[in-house]
């Protein structure tokens, strides 16, 4: 049973996030966008591995997904219905330089920049995300991220990217999640390319984050003002029980998914623990953990669950496996629910690692809706999971961490990767076979929240 004073917008307790707080919805290209071969997009490796055999739920494929590349003005009318007051939306690299490098594809580049007018005019700041996961499959037959090549055609898509809307956006991500394009994609496998391989996984992760530090660069060469950070998905960490083998597993999947990542990031390298765990070589040259630790004007968490972890000897690197635990609340993705990780998380992003300004760029929750009779959507689970965790976002703020935005995860119903359709993040529904889109209970309570929030601390200044 819900509780039902956990659906109430004034039971949220947001009182210490800051006046010009900034609300948000996410998506990202191949999820949505459709249109995979329209106006002179190339592959990406998604189009290449939603194509697999058996790599997809159901067959699934993002050739039409919601159909956004037609329908982007129904999308920001949308958003303007949930009163958000910022977009985070990745742009396809595919679209803009579909060999990976060389030509400039205009069409593509036409297509985002109507996108940012019109966001603009409805009042709604862009958080562009140069990749979200879609490298051009040309480069992937050129041997991907394994390969340095890679980082730098990156840092080169950034800049044209930049040189043309630099001028109306503001706030830029490089990479959504490295963590899923080298250690899901080319260690197990359950995303593109669908790789199982870890010299490939660890090279693939330095030059994920080299060519973070070069795009950086880039896009600051091209637009001075820009405000440029990277996503990273984290999760706390913690041991499944007290026996010492669980215990070092736990430091080991710590050192997997959120050091390696925030170490280098943060100017102090790829950590000796973890280097000891891979045993593989980095493709270090002088001069690269500069260029990667780039000032960073924000750092972007994409929270969903906390991790707790066993020893496994097993498995591959970093031997250790997630338990399932049954006694505890999950999603429908089978995620544990704990919204004191985005607390936790916040908090040591500014403590340890000193982070000035932090966003949610990512938090939401997967489950199976249901479309009652008159066609509304009442996802009473879905609506309780964002009002505890933004209610955990405020008690960090609270504490001291700089959380400046939110993003909730995600505007539309769409792609969910190797998932397919049938993971439902949206706080907008979308029906597939008619693309129509219906705002659910959770987005309604959102845009509650957001108004209610706006409407206090203009109250209070
Ligand atoms: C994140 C991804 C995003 C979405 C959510 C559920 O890892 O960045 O694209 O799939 O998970």
């Amino acid at each position: 049973m819900t509780d039902p004073s956990s659906l109430d917008p004034s039971s949220v307790d947001l009182s210490a996030l800051p006046r010009d707080f900034a609300w948000g919805v996410a998506t990202s290209a191949y999820q949505i966008e459709g249109a995979v071969d329209e106006d002179g997009r190339a592959p990406s490796i998604w189009d290449t591995f939603a194509r697999t055999p058996g790599a997809i739920d159901g067959g699934d494929t993002g050739d039409v997904a919601c159909d956004h590349y037609h329908r982007w003005p129904e999308d920001i009318a949308l958003m303007q219905e949930l009163g958000v007051d910022s977009y985070r939306f990745s742009l396809a690299w595919p679209r803009i330089v579909p060999g990976g490098d060389g030509p400039v594809n205009a069409a593509g580049l036409d297509f985002y920049d109507r996108l940012v007018d019109a966001l603009l005019e409805a009042g709604i700041t862009p958080n562009a995300t140069l990749y979200h996961w879609d490298l051009p499959q040309a480069l992937q037959d050129r041997g991907g991220w394994p390969e340095r090549a890679t980082a730098e055609h990156f840092a080169a898509y950034a800049s044209v990217v930049a040189e043309r809307l630099g001028d109306r956006v503001p706030h830029w991500a490089t990479l959504n999640e490295p963590l899923c394009s080298a250690w899901i994609g080319h260690l197990e496998g359950r995303m593109a390319p669908g790789l199982t391989d870890l010299t490939a996984a660890v090279r693939a992760s330095y030059h994920l984050l080299l060519g973070h530090g070069l795009a950086a660069q880039a896009i600051r060469a091209a637009a001075p003002r820009a405000q440029v950070g990277i996503v990273n998905n984290l999760s706390p960490v913690e041991a499944a029980s007290d026996r010492p083998e669980d215990v070092a597993a736990a430091l080991r999947v710590d050192g997997h998914t959120n050091r390696w990542w925030l170490d280098p990031l943060h100017g102090l390298g790829f950590p000796a623990d973890m280097r000891e765990v891979y045993g593989v070589d980095l493709p270090e040259r002088a001069g690269d953990l500069a260029t990667i630790a780039q000032p960073l004007d924000w750092l972007g968490l994409n929270y969903y669950f906390p991790a707790v972890v066993a020893d496994d000897p097993t498995g591959p690197a970093p031997f250790a496996h997630q338990v399932y635990r049954p006694e505890v609340p999950h999603t429908g993705m089978d995620w544990e629910i704990d919204a004191s990780g985005i607390e936790s998380l916040l908090l040591r992003l500014t403590e340890e690692y000193g982070a000035r300004r932090l966003y949610v760029t990512e938090n939401g929750s997967a489950y199976p809706d249901v479309v009652r009779a008159d066609g509304t959507i009442d996802d009473v689970e879905r609506t309780r999971y964002l009002g505890e965790h933004l209610a955990a976002c405020a008690r960090a703020a609270r504490r001291g961490a700089p959380l400046a935005g939110y993003y909730a995860w995600s505007l539309l119903d769409n792609f969910e990767w190797a998932y397919g359709y049938d993971k439902r993040f949206g706080l907008v529904h979308v029906d597939y076979e008619t693309q129509r889109r219906t705002v659910k209970g959770s987005g309604r309570r959102y845009a509650d929240l957001v108004r209610a929030h706006r409407h206090r601390t203009a109250r209070a200044a």
